[in-house]
C-alpha cells in the first residue's frame, strides 16, 4: 500500500481521459443505432433528459466516492461506511462493480477487434492483397481471436504505463484525433443524395412514442453504459483527481462532451444510412420498417456504402474504423484500470505484473466467449449492461444519500469549489441522490426486469 498513487496531472488530462472512456463503442455505434431503431429523434431527446437528470447526477455520486476515498472502488467505499455490515456491502459493491467492468472488457474487446480488422481491410484492399482483405471481412474463428487479442494487448501496454504516461497520455492524443476524424467524415457524408432525409428523422422528433417504457430503458441503459456507471470506473478515475480541482465543472464537462460526441455520432451514422439506401443498400424492412440489422449495422451498411465511394471509400471506411478502434482504446483503458488498481493496492502487487495477469484473465474469458459467439455474447452483455451496471450504479447512489456521513459529504463536495454553496449543485444533488435517482433507476430497471 505504500506505493505512490498515481493522478492526472491537469484538468485537460483528466478531461481527456474520462471522456475517453465514456465515448466509445457506447456512443458511436450504440447510440445511433438505439437511435434508429427506437423512433429517431424521440429516443434522442428522452437520451438527453436522462444523461442529464439521472446519469449525471449518478456519475458525480461515483466521482465523489473515489476522490474523497483517494484509493481503488473497494477501498473509497469502505472509507465512507461506519458498521461491520456496511464495509461488506461496500465490498460486495465495489468488487462487484471490478468484476462487471473485467467482463465488460471481455465483450467489448471482440467488438474493438472486428473494429481493428475492419481498419486494416482497406489497406489490404489497397496494396491488392484480395485474399487478406476478403479474410478480414469475413467473420472467423482465427480472425476473431486474434484481433481480440491484438485489442487485449493494446490495452494492457498502455495501463501498464500508469495513470500520467498511459491514460492520460494517450487520451490526450487519441480523442483529438477522434474529433478530427468524425468531423471530416460528417462533412462528407452531408454532401450526398439522401443525408437530408437522415438528418430529418434524427432531429425532428415524434413525441407520441417519448414515453414508450422500452425507450425509456433502452435509452437510460444507453446513458448508463456511455458514462461508464456503475463498474467502480468513475470512481478510480475520480480518486485519480487532486482535491484542489472543482469536481462539480469537471463531471459537467466529462457529460457534456459525451453527450456531445454522441449526438455527433448520430449525425453520422444516421445520415449515413440514408445516404447507403439511397444507393440501394436495404436498410428497414420493406414490411415493418424495422431496422434490418441492428447489430450489423456498422459492419455491412457502412461497407456498402465505402464501396459505392470508389478510391475514396478506401480511405473514408479506414479512418472510419481507425475511429471507431481510436474510441474503443479510450474506453478499454478505463475498464481494465479498474482491476488493475485494486490488485495494486490491495495486494501490493508491480503495476506491470498486475496489468499483464489481468489483461491474461481477460483475454481468456474473451476467448470463451469467441469461440461460443452465439450463446455467450448477447448473455454477457445482458447481464453486464443491463443488470449489473444500473444496480451497482443505484448502490453508489444509496453509499452516498444514506451510508455517508452528511457532514463529511457536504466536506467532499466543497473540496477544491469554496463557492460551491452558492449553486444550484449544493442545494439540490444531496437530496436528488439520496431519493430521486434511487428511485427513477429502481423503477426503470424493474420494468426491464419485467418486460
Ligand atoms: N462508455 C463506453 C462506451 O460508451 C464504454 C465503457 C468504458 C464502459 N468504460 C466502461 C462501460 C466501464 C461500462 C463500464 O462505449
Amino acid at each position: 500500500m505504500s506505493a505512490v498513487r498515481g493522478e492526472f496531472s491537469s484538468r485537460f488530462g483528466f478531461i481527456m481521459a474520462a471522456a475517453g472512456s465514456a465515448v466509445g463503442l457506447g456512443n458511436i455505434w450504440g447510440f445511433p443505432t438505439q437511435t434508429a431503431s427506437n423512433g429517431g429523434a424521440a429516443f434522442l431527446v428522452a437520451y438527453l433528459v436522462l444523461a442529464f437528470f439521472l446519469a449525471y447526477p449518478a456519475l458525480m455520486a461515483e466521482l465523489m466516492i473515489g476522490r474523497h476515498g483517494q484509493a481503488n472502488a473497494v477501498s473509497s467505499l469502505q472509507k465512507i461506511s461506519n458498521k461491520p455490515w456496511q464495509k461488506h456491502f461496500a465490498f460486495a459493491v465495489g468488487f462487484g462493480g471490478i468484476l462487471c467492468a473485467g467482463f465488460i472488457l471481455s465483450f467489448y474487446a471482440i467488438v474493438a477487434g472486428w473494429m481493428l480488422s475492419a481498419t486494416a481491410e482497406p489497406i489490404a484492399t489497397l496494396v491488392g492483397a484480395n485474399t487478406a482483405s476478403t479474410w478480414l471481412s469475413e467473420q472467423s474463428l482465427t480472425r476473431n481471436i486474434i484481433f481480440t487479442m491484438i485489442f487485449i494487448v493494446l490495452t494492457v501496454a498502455i495501463i501498464s504505463r500508469g495513470v500520467e504516461n498511459g491514460i492520460e497520455k494517450w487520451s490526450k492524443r487519441l480523442m483529438p484525433a477522434l474529433l478530427g476524424i468524425l468531423f471530416a467524415l460528417i462533412a462528407y457524408v452531408m454532401t450526398q443524395d439522401g443525408a437530408m432525409e437522415g438528418l430529418k428523422a434524427y432531429l425532428v422528433p415524434d413525441f407520441s412514442s417519448i414515453f414508450d417504457a422500452k425507450l425509456l430503458v433502452s435509452a437510460l441503459g444507453q446513458a448508463f453504459f456511455s458514462l461508464s456507471l456503475g463498474t467502480s470506473v468513475m470512481i478510480i478515475y475520480g480518486s485519480y483527481i487532486s482535491k484542489k480541482e472543482n469536481l462539480v465543472s469537471l463531471g459537467a464537462y466529462v457529460t457534456l462532451i459525451d453527450v456531445f460526441i454522441a449526438f455527433v455520432a448520430g449525425l453520422l451514422i444516421i445520415p449515413a444510412m440514408y445516404v447507403a439506401q439511397a444507393q440501394g443498400v436495404e436498410i428497414f424492412s420493406a414490411t415493418t420498417g424495422k431496422l434490418l440489422s441492428e447489430d450489423t449495422l456498422v459492419f455491412q451498411v457502412l461497407p456498402a456504402l465505402f464501396d459505392g465511394m470508389g478510391e475514396v471509400g478506401l480511405f473514408v471506411g479506414f479512418s472510419f474504423f481507425a475511429l471507431m478502434s481510436i474510441a474503443a482504446l479510450t474506453s478499454s483503458i478505463s475498464m481494465l484500470e479498474a482491476p488493475v488498481s485494486y490488485t495494486v493496492e490491495r495486494f501490493g502487487m508491480k503495476r506491470v505484473q498486475a496489468t499483464w495477469l489481468i489483461g491474461a484473465l481477460i483475454a481468456i474469458v474473451s476467448i470463451t466467449i469467441v469461440c461460443n459467439l452465439s450463446s455467450l455474447f448477447g448473455l454477457v452483455i445482458t447481464l453486464t449492461t443491463k443488470v449489473a451496471q444500473p444496480l451497482l450504479g443505484l448502490m453508489c447512489c444509496i453509499f452516498v444519500g444514506w451510508i455517508w456521513y452528511r457532514g463529511s459529504l457536504l466536506k467532499a463536495i466543497q473540496e477544491g469549489n469554496p463557492e460551491v454553496h452558492n449553486t444550484l449543485f449544493w442545494k439540490i444533488w444531496p437530496w436528488y441522490t439520496k431519493f430521486v435517482c434511487p428511485l427513477a433507476i429502481g423503477m426503470v430497471f424493474l420494468h426491464s426486469l419485467l418486460s
